[in-house]
């Protein structure tokens, strides 16, 4: 297995980009500091997809330099592990009406691809408390430069708190628990800049599984 800080240097080398790793001051003068918008977060993924990007992939290496859990991690390497671990936490486009302005509406696991649909699930002993669905969704323009990235939060399911900038809705008629709560519809809230049409970069967290990268073009 590698560690996070391998996998980011080999991951800038592929792909060319420049990713910069936090400095270590232990003590001593102080010194001067880079400005912030250039220190790149070392755990950012991918800002935009090289040519033939395989999201799987990507996301199986990137889950077993440990930002997927190691309980995880076996069923993300299991045969099945590309449609029913991967696959199911991958975000997609539901055919959905009309969805509010500055939102986009996206779940998880493509059935048209063959994937496993993602469940949601409240805090209960089965998840040790831990409860069941995607505690935060970051989209940004899938661009290598500076642009604004916007955190939607999502503190509850099958609600969520006033202070959520994120929201549910329900695919379909039913009830957003039915189903193992497979109907449930993120709304994620877009960077103001970020228009119909914009590819973007969706990197988000599920509770129990981890975080997972995908690019979609906003509808
Ligand atoms: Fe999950």
């Amino acid at each position: 297995m590698q560690d996070r800080r391998s996998f980011l240097q080999r991951l800038a080398l592929s792909t060319g980009a420049v990713i910069l790793m936090p400095a270590v001051s232990r003590c001593g003068a102080p010194q001067a500091s880079a400005p912030a918008a250039a220190v790149r977060d070392p755990n950012e993924p991918l800002r935009t997809e090289p040519a033939g990007w395989d999201a799987i992939a990507y996301n199986r290496e990137r889950g077993n330099a440990g930002f997927i859990p190691a309980t995880y991690q076996a069923a993300i390497n299991a045969e099945s592990g590309p449609k029913e671990a991967l696959g199911k936490h991958l975000p997609y486009l539901p055919e959905v009406g009309s969805v509010p302005a500055g939102f986009m509406a996206m779940m998880w696991g493509d059935p048209s691809k063959g994937h496993g649909r993602h469940p949601n699930a409240v805090k209960s002993e089965a998840n040790n408390q831990v409860g069941h669905w995607y505690d935060w969704i970051r989209v940004r323009r899938a661009e290598e430069g500076e642009t604004e990235e916007l955190q939607s939060s999502f503190s509850d399911w099958p609600g969520t708190a006033a202070a959520d900038n994120g929201a549910y809705a329900v695919f379909g008629e039913g009830d957003i628990t039915a189903d193992g709560g497979k109907n449930t519809i993120y709304l994620a809230a877009l960077p103001a800049e970020v228009k119909s049409g914009d590819r973007v970069r969706v990197w988000a967290h599920c509770l129990t599984h981890g975080e997972y990268v995908a690019f979609l073009t906003v509808p």
